[in-house]
């Protein structure tokens, strides 16, 4: 048997510690998994069969389409968008640029975020390891009290909590003092109009990506919403090799936000995949699932567990691969579930699911 790798360490859909072929059903990542988008890859064909020359010189300018379809799509002028490729790449430049302001990041988070402000303070869950929304609200409100910048995703990763947009627009206003920064990755995968990118306020920089909604992860594009001139300059500075997105890159993201039906169809399909996936995962963890509720409707679960190693493993022998998590820097312990978006991938799953020996369960 080949060994299970420590999967607390490598991000979400990597699957290369693995023997080749093991997993069959891989529910370690949260893209959107009836991508790619249709649009984006008619768009990325049409440019390599019929301007090919294209990709000659260097795409000087080609993130205009991009910065104009999202700020269409975000009803906001292209001018308050920066562009960058994905959200990560404005998380790493705000990691260094707000370094000496010391932020703050509302935990539990996307590993990256915690890694990069790993520098920073964490305003943790208490004793209990279920978050609860007005937990995280509350942190949210403390932190903004105190910090002078605070970072949390929104829904967050890896519970799939969404806080309603006004309440968090409110604690913005409560606290001008302080700058929020906002990763929205997964919002258009929760549902339709709970952005907060174009909210009045100066306070709040929105993170988004085109990636992970229409299933192109391999694409790398994202944007910055701001309204603070002075931030949105300094990351312009930052990122401003000229040829920053890649031409095909561009061009297809810049199509899949033209793809609204086809997300709204998908999102549909996702949140009842959601939903089978939660009643499974009840059966097999019975309370110990501490599942968030169908007011959660994202397409992955979180299930706590104070020890996830030996589910973890027992899945993976039975081809499953999950993102699991460990109880240190700012994680809190458990499994991170992806719906599975087959009937094929669902029945390994519970497979699985119904073999997990009583005290792996605990
Ligand atoms: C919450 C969150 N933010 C950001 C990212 C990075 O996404 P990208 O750079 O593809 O936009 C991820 C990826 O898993 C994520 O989960």
């Amino acid at each position: 048997m080949h060994p299970v790798p420590d999967t607390v360490r490598i991000q979400g859909g990597d699957l290369r510690a693995y023997a080749a072929g093991q997993i069959t059903v891989d529910l370690s990542i949260c893209h959107n998994p009836y991508g790619p988008s249709p649009r984006a890859i008619e768009a990325g064909m049409r440019l390599l069969a019929e301007s090919p020359g294209a990709l000659a010189p260097p795409p000087y300018g080609c993130e205009e389409p991009y910065l104009d379809a999202y700020a269409d799509r975000l009803g906001v002028p292209a001018t308050e968008l920066a562009a960058g490729r994905g959200v990560t790449e404005f998380l790493i430049v705000l990691a260094r640029l707000l370094r000496g302001r010391r932020p703050a990041v509302i935990t539990p988070d996307y590993t990256h975020t915690l890694r990069l402000f790993s520098y920073g303070a964490q305003y943790v869950p208490g004793q209990a390891v279920l978050d609860t929304d007005i937990g995280r609200l509350t942190r949210l409100r403390r932190a903004m009290a105190s910090q002078s910048v605070v970072v949390l995703s929104n829904p967050c990763n890896p519970t799939g909590q969404c806080l309603p947009p006004g309440e968090i627009i409110s604690i913005c206003t409560d606290f001008p003092q302080s700058l929020m920064i906002l990763d929205e990755e997964y919002v258009d995968l929760h549902g339709p109009g709970l952005t907060t990118v174009g909210a009045d306020v100066d306070n709040l920089v929105v993170l988004r990506s085109t990636g992970k909604s229409y299933g192109i992860v391999g694409t790398r594009a994202g944007v910055m919403w701001t309204r603070s001139k002075e931030l949105l300059s300094l990351v312009r500075m930052e990122m401003q090799d000229p040829w920053r997105l890649s031409l095909l890159d561009a061009v297809m993201a810049a199509a899949a936000l033209q793809d609204e039906q086809w997300l709204e169809g998908t999102r549909n399909a996702l949140h009842r995949d959601a939903a089978r996936l939660e009643d499974h995962l009840r059966d097999a963890f019975g309370p110990r699932a501490r599942l968030q509720g169908p007011d959660h409707p994202l397409h992955y679960r979180f299930v706590h567990l104070p020890n996830p190693r030996p589910v973890v493993e027992h899945l993976s022998e039975h081809g499953v691969s999950v993102r699991s998590f460990g109880d240190y820097g700012g994680h809190i312990p458990g499994i991170r579930f992806a719906a599975p978006s087959t009937d094929e991938q669902l029945a390994t799953l519970v497979h699985a699911l119904n073999t997990l020996p009583e005290k792996r369960a605990a």
